[in-house]
């Protein structure tokens, strides 16, 4: 698997390991170890550097005092301090220290690949890597991998613990994984949760920062250096949250999320942990254009891809968070078969690919009971036949819901019938979701098991061509590369928290792009309209969270630049469609598609604004999305992204001079100008507002 280009010797074992690696070269290199041994006996190699291809970054691993240790620096900037590596076990000694490096491989890749769907369609798998084996010099002389791989936009590092006879079942009780950040940077961070990612981002120093939940984001105060910590390739294994080291004041360390019974990760020997990545750059804008985190993971498992395919969609859905309908059966049932048909023909008529229904099938009524929801039984006012029927004449797709209330076990026993039905309707996408306590109870939902289930229902999912939409779900680490299917997901606090609790202030926009979203898309469902809830009608009060929130906290074009600056394949609008009706603001999100051939960033200041380019994958257009937080502000945007041959006329949805995210979030004015590449546009953000742009190529 490791074919090197280079060998870093350490000690004489790697040299011959290495030299039977290159069959047909034994004797050279046979006289070229009798010569180095000389130099290398006496003082023993421990230590060694990985540079990034660019050589900005650069990891040194360490043996100090028989103990594995890493560090990084930046541009010659000190990032990560001497910081220790290893695993402690239930039944077994630690592997933490008592090592010598038995050898080292090095390795160079430099691979293109393309997305299925995504931000951009080719991405460059570009990394130096060593592979470095560990043996214990006494007792049982276990071994242990650690194996770095340093791109230019950051690294990712994983533990690999070889079959050995003296280690089989590994309990796993603590990853010895440190973090020493060098500096006290500016931090956006969520408290470590092991059941929710939905709160609201915090900004601190990382002196102050007790715990967090990956990805978390450090800034250097002279915004030199931008780091975010997070995970790859999350598989068979608990989520990694990060905790501050007792007595330390930079010092975080991986805290995974448990078994009920203590134990943090159950398994076998031969595995491999997560890659635990360090995203680096020395701007903002470089670090959303970072794919370090999708060329960790594996590539495309699914052969037919036909299938997969990003796409808008429409729902019944915020009727019940408004309070206006209901999930259960009754007077205000959401999900009945003539208003399915109302949204299926209003998503014909405008450019929306799929429909959502929430609250379609029996067990919300016995929300929090064990065994609540049925997967399967229509409430009566549902008809689901009737109701695909409809769609597929309109040529608009279903996106089916499971609701799960937490009880991924009873999921589990229904999982295929389930997914059977919809795959006898012709249905393929899924939106499933666990708002509740886990079941097997105190089971938690960023834990083993857990990821593990997600995971099935994933790979289940791509057996019956379902995309799957997650809400509540174990946060992204990048296995949509290797399923595709696995579209988007919840995992942030997101619009649905507008409509019963003080709601998201408009700075968690300018956040979320630089935080979670690094790790891969959000389905947050931008888009609603009525956005001080003029038209919504008698409100409900329906759980305990309802603060009587009255608003959105944004500008009617900001709801638009998010479907741009939030990057998502599925991206509702997510309004009542009574509130579209007739509104020129609707155009965007009619014309705004969901798969790009390119991103771009083009200015950002984390938790103050952020300016993203997309090109279109099916024509020449260019969309763009500049949101701000609570401040109006003005911004200068270059063309020079657009193709330079090529005349635009460009459709602007502006905030107007009145516009502001509180009391008048609804003035917006749509403006239509030709603009080339080597034009500036002056791009004016109310308070909490943005703009949103479809450059459109004139042909
Ligand atoms: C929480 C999800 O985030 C939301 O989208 C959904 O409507 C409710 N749970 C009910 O399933
Ligand atoms: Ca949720």
């Amino acid at each position: 698997m490791y074919k090197s280009k280079a060998n870093c010797l350490f000690g004489n074992k790697s040299l011959i390991n290495y030299s039977n690696n290159i069959s047909g070269m034994k004797i050279p290199f046979l006289i070229l170890i009798g010569l180095l041994l000389t130099s290398c006996s006496k003082k023993e190699v421990s230590s060694l550097m990985i540079n990034s291809p660019d050589k900005k970054i650069q990891v040194h691993f360490d043996i100090t005092n028989t103990k594995p240790v890493y560090s990084v620096t930046f541009e010659g900037k000190k990032i990560i301090n001497g910081s220790k590596l290893g695993l402690e076990f239930k039944h077994q000694e630690p592997l933490t220290g008592n090592f010598e490096v038995t050898e080292v491989v090095r390795n160079t890749v430099d691979k293109k690949w393309e997305q299925v769907w995504g931000e951009k369609k080719e991405v460059r798998n570009h990394y130096n890597e060593a592979l470095i084996r560990l043996k214990e010099k006494s007792g049982n002389k276990r071994k242990l991998n650690i194996v770095f791989r340093v791109f230019d936009d950051g690294l990712g590092f994983s533990y690999e613990i070889p079959k050995q006879d003296t280690l089989d079942s590994l309990y796993i009780t603590n990853e010895v994984t440190e973090f020493g950040l060098s500096d006290n940077y500016t931090t956006w961070f969520i408290p470590a949760n092991y059941e929710s990612y939905e709160a609201l981002y915090q900004n601190k120093l990382a002196s102050e920062v007790e715990s967090a939940n990956t990805p978390i984001t450090f800034e250097s105060a002279d915004k030199s250096v931008f780091v975010s910590i997070h995970e790859a390739n999350l598989t068979d294994y608990a989520g990694m949250t990060l905790k501050k080291q007792p007595g330390s004041d930079l010092n975080f360390e991986a805290d995974l999320v448990p078994w009920p019974d203590g134990v943090k990760v159950k398994t076998k020997t031969p595995m491999s942990t997560p890659w635990r990545t360090i995203q680096i750059s020395n701007s903002a804008e470089k670090l959303i254009e970072s794919t370090l985190i999708l060329n960790l993971n594996e590539p495309n498992k699914l052969k037919d891809v036909s299938w997969v395919k990003p796409c808008k969609y429409i729902g019944v859905w915020w009727g019940m968070h408004l309070g206006v309908h209901t999930w259960t059966l009754g007077e205000q049932h959401g999900a009945t078969t003539k208003r399915m048909k109302e949204y299926i023909d209003f998503a014909s008529e405008n450019n929306i690919d799929a429909v959502l229904a929430e609250g379609w099938s029996t067990g919300w009524e016995k929300w929090g009971k064990p065994k609540a929801f049925d997967f399967v039984t229509p409430y009566e006012d549902f008809d689901l036949k009737e109701i695909v029927a409809h769609a597929k004449k309109k040529d608009v797709k279903i996106m089916g819901h499971h609701e799960t209330g937490g009880d991924a076990q009873y999921y589990d026993q229904q999982i295929k019938e389930a997914f059977e039905l919809y795959k006898s309707m012709g249905i393929n996408y899924l939106k499933t979701g666990y708002a509740g306590p886990i079941q097997p109870s105190k089971q938690y939902h960023h834990g083993q098991y857990m990821v593990n289930h997600y995971r099935k229902v994933v790979e289940t999912a791509a057996r019956y061509r379902l995309n799957v939409n997650a809400h509540e779900p174990i946060k992204p680490t990048g296995i949509r590369r290797t399923y595709p299917n696995m579209m988007s997901r919840e995992g942030a606090r997101g619009m649905e928290w507008n409509g019963w609790s003080e709601g998201n202030p408009p700075e968690h926009h300018t956040i979320l792009p630089f935080t979670r979203i690094l790790a891969g898309p959000l389905d947050y469902t931008p888009g609603i309209f009525d956005l001080l809830y003029k038209n919504a009608g008698k409100r409900v009060k329906w759980n305990n969270l309802d603060k009587g929130n009255s608003g959105i906290n944004t500008t009617l074009s900001k709801q638009l630049a998010l479907y741009v600056v939030f990057y998502s394949p599925l991206q509702m609008a997510s309004d009542l469609i009574k509130n579209y009706k007739d509104q020129p603001a609707f155009q965007f999100i009619r014309d705004v598609p969901v798969d790009w051939e390119n991103t771009k960033v083009l200015n950002a200041q984390i938790g103050d604004y952020v300016t993203i380019v997309r090109k279109d994958i099916n024509s020449d257009d260019w969309y763009l999305g500049a949101i701000t937080d609570e401040n109006e502000r003005e911004l200068n945007v270059k063309l020079d992204f657009l193709d330079h041959k090529k005349e635009f006329i460009a459709e602007r949805y502006k905030d107007t001079k009145d516009s502001h995210w509180k009391n008048n979030p609804y003035p917006l004015q749509i403006l239509k100008q030709k603009v080339s590449y080597n034009d500036t546009l002056s791009i004016k953000l109310a308070a909490g507002g943005g703009q949103a742009i479809r450059f459109k190529a004139v042909q």
